[in-house]
């Protein structure tokens, strides 16, 4: 069975991970949306809010898993035995950093192999950290993250306005 890791913080996720998941869930068996654990020091959603999230949009997904991982990703990877891992290339600007990660993995672990997908069009200038910035702005998210998580986001920040007042 071929199992696939998809790896990433997901604070939140947006339709570019969605986009890249429904890819991997279509070429591989069972595809494994692995939320990083302690990645970032002052994440905006908990891990576990973020594995909730993930949980309820791919719910309907049967071979869509979501896990959290922390150390080592090729060492995880073993643990699963999974035989790749799932990066999404937005930009020439993603590519320096994934090779090298890819490369590095790689010499960690032969059995374990890097595929790159490319997200459909629209969702090739979004990211987590540019959604957060845009909705502490005060911008519309709607389109670009699911809407449970644009509600999420919506609720976050009142919150935290809330506290801030
Ligand atoms: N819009 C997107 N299209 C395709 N791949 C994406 C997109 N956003 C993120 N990815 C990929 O998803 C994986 C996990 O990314 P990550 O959780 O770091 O998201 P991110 O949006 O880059 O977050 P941040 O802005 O916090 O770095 C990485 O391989 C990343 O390149
Ligand atoms: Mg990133």
């Amino acid at each position: 069975m071929s199992i696939a890791i998809y790896p990433g913080s997901f604070d939140p996720l947006t339709m570019g991970h969605v986009d890249i998941i429904h890819r991997g869930s279509r070429l591989f068996e069972k595809i494994v949306i692995a939320v990083l654990i302690n990645a970032d020091k002052s994440p905006l959603f908990t891990v576990q809010e973020r594995v909730e999230v993930a949980r309820e949009v791919f719910r309907d997904r049967a071979n869509v898993e979501v896990d959290t991982f922390d150390g080592l990703l090729v060492d995880y990877a073993r643990r699963r035995q999974a035989s790749v891992i799932v990066r999404g290339l937005r930009a020439v600007s993603d590519f320096e950093y994934e090779m090298q990660m890819a490369l590095m993995n790689r010499r960690l672990n032969q059995e374990v192999e890097t595929v790159f997908m490319m997200p459909a069009e629209p969702y090739t200038y979004v990211s987590s950290r540019l959604v957060k910035e845009v909705v502490s702005l005060g911008g519309n998210v709607k389109g670009i993250v699911p809407d449970m998580v644009e509600r999420r986001l919506r609720e976050k920040k009142l919150a935290r306005e809330t506290l801030r007042a």
